[in-house]
């Protein structure tokens, strides 16, 4: 039977992901927009930025968080342009976000001392396999698989190399060891759903030793350079942006960071997500036509929660189009590299409720398409 109740709000998607509950536009603080973001006010409110991130997220006092641009991918490449080449590298990937980082450290900047260790979809690579004296880069979440890294035990905490994490669907939703982690880059638009466009840069006292005392042999885009005669740049990592940011896409950042704060703060939004996923698994554990990607619930994601189907691949894509159709979950097919199936955001931002009502629907858009 068709059911009757539709979720509040029908946005699932894995990026950009649904805004915050309550979230009401007319609402953001807008005295920035107009000004130069480098007024007292654009420099406060930037500031604000890298400081409440620093605070909600509990970074040691000696890390470093900066706004820079083009999103994550601005944010990660900047790193590894920045600082590899020293040492080898060992890359660890699962999906096609770690892929574009190991095709790019291979094939753009071309580092022969090269490991690159590939687990399909739904897997984990040996994380084991690391040495740490080389750099070690990897992603928290893999987005478009459903994979997570469980914890940061196989990083050695005497290592000599640095380690740079992706953790774009990570942060606010998952518990870090920071001191395990050198370099971290995320963006607004995915665990706090604010918007795109900018990226978030922490460093940790040693990725900023080696920017200091390390000139990659390669040329530095203006856009990508933290240093200045040697020294950081740390203007950067007190709201001196590169270049110019959207001061609208700000105001709605700080938006999303009060609301954080407000429900409880990273513990809080680790819990929401937590909750949403185990809505998932009931339903999941009480239907054999559905499975997770990762049937290893250890690195099972708790944001983009990826599910294969006893569907041909045209029918999931049905099944999507039903729903979206419906208007009770909108753009939750699979990543097109990935095996078909349905990807089903379960950040901070999505309600619990929401998700507890999207669950009979998937029920009647399977049984509708299986029947034809
Ligand atoms: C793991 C991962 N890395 C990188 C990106 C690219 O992020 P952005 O579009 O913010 O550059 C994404 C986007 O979904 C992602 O999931």
């Amino acid at each position: 039977m068709k059911p009757s109740v539709k979720p509040g709000n029908p946005n699932f998607s894995s990026g950009p992901c649904s805004k915050r509950p309550g979230y009401d536009v007319s609402t953001l603080r807008l005295d920035t927009l107009g000004r130069s973001h480098r007024s007292a006010l654009g420099k406060a409110a930037l500031g604000r930025v890298c400081s409440q991130t620093a605070e909600l997220l509990k970074l040691p006092a000696s890390y470093r968080v900066g706004v820079v641009p083009a999103s994550d991918t601005g944010a990660f490449e900047m790193a590894m342009w920045s600082l590899l080449g020293q040492r080898p590298v060992d890359v660890f990937s699962w999906e096609s976000f770690g892929e574009g980082w190991a095709s790019d450290i291979s094939k753009q900047l071309k580092i022969r001392e090269l490991r690159s260790f590939v687990a399909p979809y739904g897997e984990l690579p040996d994380l084991g396999q690391s040495n740490p004296d080389h750099d070690i880069v990897f992603t928290w979440n893999g987005t478009t698989s459903g994979v997570r890294v469980s914890d940061g035990d196989w990083i050695s905490a005497d290592r000599t190399g640095l380690t740079l994490c992706d953790a774009t669907s990570a942060v606010f939703a998952m518990p870090l060891p920071w001191e395990k982690l050198d370099v971290v880059t995320f963006s607004w638009q995915k665990v706090l759903g604010g918007e795109g466009a900018h990226g978030m840069l922490i460093l940790s006292p040693r990725a900023v030793a080696r920017l200091e005392s390390y000139t990659p042999p390669w040329p530095l885009p203006k856009i990508f350079r933290m240093v200045k005669g040697g020294k950081l740049i740390d203007g950067i990592f007190s709201g001196e942006t590169i270049n110019t940011p959207s001061m609208l896409c700000v105001a709605d950042y700080l938006d999303a960071l009060d609301w954080a704060e407000k429900i409880g703060g990273v513990q809080e939004t680790i819990a929401r997500s937590q909750r949403n996923l185990a809505v998932l698994e009931r339903f999941v554990e009480n239907h054999e036509w559905m499975h997770f990607l990762a049937k290893d619930s250890g690195i099972r994601s708790n944001t983009s929660v990826c599910l294969t189907l006893d569907l041909a691949p045209e029918q999931v894509k049905a099944m999507v189009r039903l729903l979206e159709t419906e208007r009770v979950a909108l753009d939750i097919g699979a990543y097109r590299d990935a095996p078909a199936g349905l990807r089903i955001w379960c950040g901070a931002t999505v309600e619990t409720s929401d998700l507890e009502k999207l669950m009979p629907w998937l029920e009647w858009a399977f049984d509708n398409v299986k029947q034809g």
